[in-house]
């Protein structure tokens, strides 16, 4: 038990399962059109994993049968494929996808939006990227993973939103959840001290109105907002490396890549 710091070799398959589960992201981009449902999305991300020799992680999880989480508007996670779920214009979703590569596991999520998407949606879209790269912004050795939490809530809150509790990220690489567990709204300074070669997903979920959800009944996995408002979340996998953090999960070069690895 505890927090596994992974070595060289670990850290180089969960790099390419991450690229990989980044690569999907890209691959379904086109696809996700008003009049597509669910499933058809799904169905595309299951077989372009599968057919870059990979298994999706999500499949058989916890009695969980798809390839990917797929969430709208008021979804916060764990959405569920569908035929019966259309895409519409004006929609936002997160697409979450997980690989296991070789063994080694990569989880990376992004929101998407459709048609005509009003501003102040937008603006929870673009709220929630930023949360996620405060988050990544802590992420450096010596630092405590409370750090990560703390000022993701507190950008959020300062921006009117709310933040979820009930679902965190984690530290990934060797199994699916691992410790530690990395929560996005936490006190400061608290929690475990982040070292080189530490694994583990930010995914903060910001909410427009109440920060509460409920699971429907119906499949025992589709999160959503209480209140029925809008969630939005993005997912990145970062290595805490001897001089601050690589995003594992960035393959567009969006965030500089350290001098040094872990
Ligand atoms: N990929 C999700 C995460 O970021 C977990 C999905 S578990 C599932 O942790 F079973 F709902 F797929
Ligand atoms: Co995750
Ligand atoms: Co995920």
């Amino acid at each position: 038990m505890g927090i596994i710091l992974k070595n060289k070799d670990q850290i180089e398959g969960i790099r390419e399962s991450c690229t990989l589960a980044a690569e999907t992201l890209d691959m379904i981009a086109p696809h996700v059109v008003a009049g597509v449902s669910t499933a058809q999305l799904n169905k595309l991300i299951d077989q372009y994993v599968r057919d870059n020799g990979a298994i999706p992680a999500t499949v058989g999880y916890r009695g969980y049968k798809y390839a990917s989480c797929i969430s709208i508007n008021d979804v916060v996670c764990h959405g569920v494929p569908s035929e019966q779920v259309l895409i519409q214009d004006g929609d936002i979703l997160n697409i979450d996808v997980t690989t296991i590569l070789d063994g080694f596991y990569g989880d990376t999520s992004r929101m998407y939006q459709v048609g005509a998407v009003p501003a102040e949606t937008k603006m929870l879209v673009d709220v929630a990227k930023k949360c996620l790269d405060i988050g990544i912004k802590q992420c450096y050795p010596g630092n405590r993973i409370g750090n990560i939490g703390y000022e993701i809530a507190r950008y959020a809150h300062a921006m009117g939103y709310s933040v979820v509790h009930e679902f965190c990220g984690h530290g990934v690489g060797l199994r699916f959840h691992e410790e530690p567990e990395v929560s996005h709204i936490a006190d400061k300074d608290t929690g475990a001290v982040m070292r080189p070669g530490m694994v583990f997903t930010i995914e903060p979920m910001i909410n427009q109105g109440k920060p509460r959800t409920k699971v429907d009944r119906a499949d025992g996995w589709t999160a959503r907002t209480i209140d029925g408002s809008l969630s939005a979340q993005w997912e990145h996998t970062v290595l805490v490396t001897r001089d601050g953090v690589e995003v594992l999960t960035d393959i567009h070069q969006e965030y500089p890549k350290p001098l040094v690895l872990a």
